[in-house]
Parts: C-alpha cells; sequence; structure tokens
C-alpha cells in the first residue's frame, strides 16, 4: 500500500479550474505568480490600483495562458478596499481555492530622519488588508476546502522580514516579519477548516521595488555575491513555488516559511 492518490505525476501540480486572487498581480512579482498561475490552467483574478494596467495585463495573459485572467482596480490601503474587493469576487466567484497576498510597498530612509508616516501606509498594505482579504473570502476558501485538496493562503513575506538585510527600509522588514508570524497564527486557525496558510520569503526578484539596486553595477554585484546560488530570482522560481504550494503537492503544507532566494536564509 503506497497510499498514492494521484493519476501522474503531472496531476500532482494541476491547478487547472481552480480559482485564485493575485493581489497586485498586473506588475512586479505578482505578474510572475498570476502568470504561472494562469498558464498552468487556473482563473486568476489580478489586482492593480490602475485599471489600464489590471485589464491590460489580465488581457495579455488570458491570450497566452491555459486558464482565464480578469483584471480587478484596487487600492489595497485600507481595510474597507479589501473588504470591497472581497465582496467583488466573492459575488462571481462562490469558491476561491487560492488567495495570494503579494501587493506590497516598501519605504527607504536613513534611520536618523526615517519619518513617521512611513509607518501606517507599509503596515496596512504588507499586514492589515491581507488580514481583511483572507476575514472576508473566508466563506469562499471555506467552500473550496476539503480535507484532500485544501484552499491555500499564500503570504508574501521577505528575506527582509527574516534577517537583517541593512536595507533602511525599518517599516517594510518588521511588515514582513509581522505577516511571516501572522501567516503562522492563520495556519493553526485554519488547519480545522482545510485551510493552508503559508509564507513565501523571497530574495532579490527583478522588479520595480529592486529597481534602486539594479541600477548601480556595483551595488548589484555586492548584492550578487550575497547569493549563494549567484543570481537574481527569475519568473519561474517565484510561480514555481507557488503553483508547489497552490497544487495537491502542496497539500500537506502549512503555517511554514518557504524561502526562494537562492541560498541567502538557508546557507547562512
Ligand atoms: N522584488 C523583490 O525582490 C521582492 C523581494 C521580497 C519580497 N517582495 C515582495 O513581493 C511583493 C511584490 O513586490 P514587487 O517586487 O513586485 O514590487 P513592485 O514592483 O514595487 O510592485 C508592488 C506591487 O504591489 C502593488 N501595490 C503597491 N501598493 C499597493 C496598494 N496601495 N494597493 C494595491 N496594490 C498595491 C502594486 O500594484 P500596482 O502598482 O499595479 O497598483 C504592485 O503590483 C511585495 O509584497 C514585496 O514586498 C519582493
Amino acid at each position: 500500500m503506497t497510499g498514492k492518490r494521484y493519476q501522474d505525476v503531472t496531476d500532482l501540480f494541476d491547478i487547472s479550474g481552480k480559482v485564485a486572487v493575485v493581489t497586485g498581480g498586473a506588475n512586479g512579482l505578482g505578474r510572475m505568480i498570476a502568470e504561472g498561475l494562469v498558464d498552468a490552467g487556473a482563473t486568476v483574478y489580478i489586482t492593480s490600483r490602475k485599471q489600464a494596467d489590471a485589464e491590460g495585463a489580465a488581457e495579455q495573459m488570458f491570450a497566452r495562458g491555459r486558464g482565464r485572467c480578469i483584471g480587478l482596480t484596487a487600492d489595497l490601503s485600507t481595510p474597507e478596499a479589501a473588504a470591497d474587493l472581497a465582496r467583488v469576487v466573492s459575488e462571481r466567484e462562490p469558491k476561491v481555492h487560492i488567495l495570494v497576498n503579494n501587493a506590497g510597498r516598501t519605504w527607504g530612509a536613513p534611520l536618523e530622519s526615517f519619518p513617521d508616516k512611513a509607518w501606517p501606509g507599509v503596515l496596512a498594505v504588507n499586514v492589515q488588508t491581507p488580514f481583511t482579504l483572507v476575514r472576508e473570502l473566508l466563506p469562499a476558501l471555506r467552500n473550496a476546502a476539503n480535507a484532500d485538496d485544501p484552499a491555500r493562503i499564500i503570504n508574501i513575506g521577505s528575506v527582509a522580514g527574516a534577517a537583517a538585510e541593512r536595507l533602511s527600509a525599518y517599516s517594510y522588514a518588521a511588515s514582513k516579519a509581522a505577516i511571516h508570524h501572522l501567516s503562522k497564527v492563520l495556519a493553526a486557525d485554519l488547519a480545522s477548516d482545510s485551510i493552508t496558510v503559508n509564507a513565501l520569503l523571497p530574495g532579490y526578484f527583478p522588479t520595480q521595488m529592486t529597481s534602486h539596486i539594479r541600477a548601480e553595477e556595483e551595488k548589484l554585484s555586492e548584492l550578487i555575491e550575497r547569493v549563494p546560488l549567484g543570481r537574481l530570482g527569475s519568473a519561474a522560481d517565484i510561480a514555481g513555488a507557488c503553483i508547489f504550494l497552490a497544487s495537491k503537492a502542496g497539500a500537506y503544507v502549512t503555517g511554514t516559511q518557504l524561502s526562494v532566494d537562492g541560498g541567502m536564509l538557508g546557507c547562512r
């Protein structure tokens, strides 16, 4: 008796027909994740603050992927906006199988002049609205969940929330440590509902958020020297980790922090 419960190995990573929400899925890392999920056959709702970005990205992904992609406009700076987004999605989809809380913002400034105003906005987008989305999407997540194939919540954290990255991004680092811990707390509470909650900790990926580091050749080579695998992350790296966590292959994984960082955390 092997206990094998999949048809073949591709079935292990199959997410076709699942419904996913990826916040900030029109740009940057969220776009890489959304593209992977659409390519793998899921129906993916993406958000952007800009309507043109949301609709344009959705159209492009829908045209090339196996699944479907729908663009929604949302500024997730307030819990009210997160609740509105959850309502819009729930009106269309009674079941949500995968929620990826990806939208995030940062603020960098020297310690001596780090402003008070750099705290509430960063904490709102990176911690509070992900929590509100989980709370408001619970009925749809519960509808999609069963013991063999749980609903999945993937919260995008950061290596900067687990190690001192010396970025002078104080509220950002604290917010990422907070979302890692919140993921654990929610995982414990939601396990009995067959909903898994994991934090995905990216290292450095080529997006707008890291453009200031990549713009200077010296800074970029210093960074790459600190990555044991010797390169920045790619779309395949982050999409692959999300597909793993969202598929049958990841059904028994909850409450963890999965670093996708070329070994930055794991090899220390
Ligand atoms: N890039 C990296 O190396 C790296 C490393 C570790 C963790 N991360 C995390 O990955 C996630 C995505 O970051 P990124 O690298 O793609 O950064 P980015 O290029 O700056 O993109 C930020 C994303 O968040 C969305 N966003 C920002 N503020 C928002 C708001 N108020 N309401 C709604 N959406 C908002 C943006 O959407 P629109 O601009 O379309 O509205 C965009 O999709 C973040 O959680 C970040 O902390 C990134």
